[in-house]
């Protein structure tokens, strides 16, 4: 009868021991996670003080990188890579005329090589480079080389895609779109409202200069809680807006927790909408808005570049997501009524990425040409 009670009390002073002695760990591995970061900031202060002042690549181009595709009159310019990284860097307010696309190879599957032609006939006096996955890690090496570790250690080339697109807005400015978008009208008409300037190639508007950068994003749907709200199929940019040094502090932080050793035993490595995706993006923005920093961050309504948003348009799911047999873009459009909102682009929501590597039922479906 006396023994109980003892028992209990030492198994309850044993109890919180352990539980002592985890608390400890956990607050010891945060307290080191911390030191490690402060003792070292990722990004470099010559970045985070001075805008973007980046080293000139190699140039000329080696003859060894992707070639420009063919031109073809009444369609944007096809620019290399290499041709693009050879430019002096732009420094203006204005949002460039041109378009980032990014894609494995330079072989385009159907309906990508379909759309992206739409964005090229929409942007007739604009410039249009197709990055590859090769082509993007010249452009982290060349421009970005204390994000080249945390570039490679990422756990899949979604995640490096993903990274990639900060990239294109933060170096060189435009518009990036997936290539499971169609484009409906030209992107500076659909934005007159806002007056954004954009410029081509070695034109400036107005004082430049002198007026904060731009960088914008669209919303899809209204609910601003929803974590994929904005989502990073679709962006513009000036270029150097400071705001894209974020994305890649926060992927680079997400590495650091999810490879230390004990966050390991508790926590699944973040996936790719997590670390570099859509919720990522959306708290970068968040805690930049809060931040108050002067470079402006806008937000577009979800007709604009967003119209099929596949959260709440549940009914127009068989037309519209380019994952079903039954996807029909000319119904979708007519559905969703894209002329009257005046919708800049759509995007269909093709989802070629699974976990870390390819969906190979979607890619087929989007090699279709049909
Ligand atoms: C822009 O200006 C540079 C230097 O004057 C020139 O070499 C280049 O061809 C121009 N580009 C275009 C597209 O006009
Ligand atoms: C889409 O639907 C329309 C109307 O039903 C039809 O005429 C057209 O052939 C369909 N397009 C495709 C690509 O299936």
């Amino acid at each position: 009868m006396s023994r109980l009670p003892i028992f209990r009390a030492r198994s309850l002073v044993i109890l919180a021991w352990l539980c002592t002695a985890i608390l400890v760990l956990i607050a010891a591995s945060s307290a080191y996670d911390r030191s490690v970061r402060s003792s070292s900031p990722f990004i470099p202060a010559s970045v985070a003080n001075h805008g973007h002042s980046a080293p000139s690549g190699t140039c000329p181009p080696p003859s060894s990188t992707t070639p420009a595709p063919a031109n073809a009159p009444g369609v944007a310019r096809a620019l290399s890579p290499a041709e693009l990284l050879c430019r002096p860097a732009a420094s203006s307010a204005d949002v460039p005329k041109l378009l980032h696309q990014s894609w494995k190879t330079t072989q385009l599957p159907a309906k990508f090589q379909k759309w992206s032609d739409s964005c090229r006939q929409q942007h007739p006096d604009w410039e249009w480079v197709l990055w590859t996955d090769d082509d993007n890690l010249r452009l982290v090496k060349e421009h970005f080389p204390w994000l080249e570790e945390t570039y490679l250690g990422l756990p899949g080339n979604i995640y490096r895609a993903d990274l990639a697109r900060n990239l294109y807005m933060y170096k060189f400015g435009g518009v990036y779109a997936d290539l499971d978008t169609e484009c409906l009208r030209s992107t500076p008409d659909g934005l007159e409202e806002y007056s954004i300037p954009f410029s081509g190639v070695n034109e400036t508007t107005g004082d430049a200069e002198a007026s904060a950068k731009i960088a914008i994003f669209g919303r899809m749907g209204t609910d601003m809680t929803y974590e994929q709200s904005i989502p990073n199929a679709w962006m513009a940019s000036s270029p150097g807006h400071p705001f894209f040094l974020r994305p890649l502090e926060f992927a680079h932080d997400e590495l650091e927790k999810s490879t230390s050793y004990l966050r390991q035993l508790l926590w699944k490595t973040p996936n790719a909408e997590h670390m570099t995706g859509p919720i990522a993006l959306r708290k970068t923005i968040m805690a930049y808005r809060y931040s108050g920093a002067e470079d402006e961050v806008v937000l577009l309504p979800g007709r604009m570049v967003y119209p099929y948003n596949w959260k709440e348009h549940g009914d127009f799911l068989s037309v519209c997501s380019a994952e079903q047999e039954t996807f029909n873009a000319t119904v979708c459009k007519e559905k969703l009524e894209v002329k009257k909102k005046g919708s800049i682009s759509i995007t269909y929501w093709s989802h070629t990425h699974k976990g870390a590597g390819s969906d190979k039922h979607n890619i087929e479906l989007i090699s279709a040409d049909k």
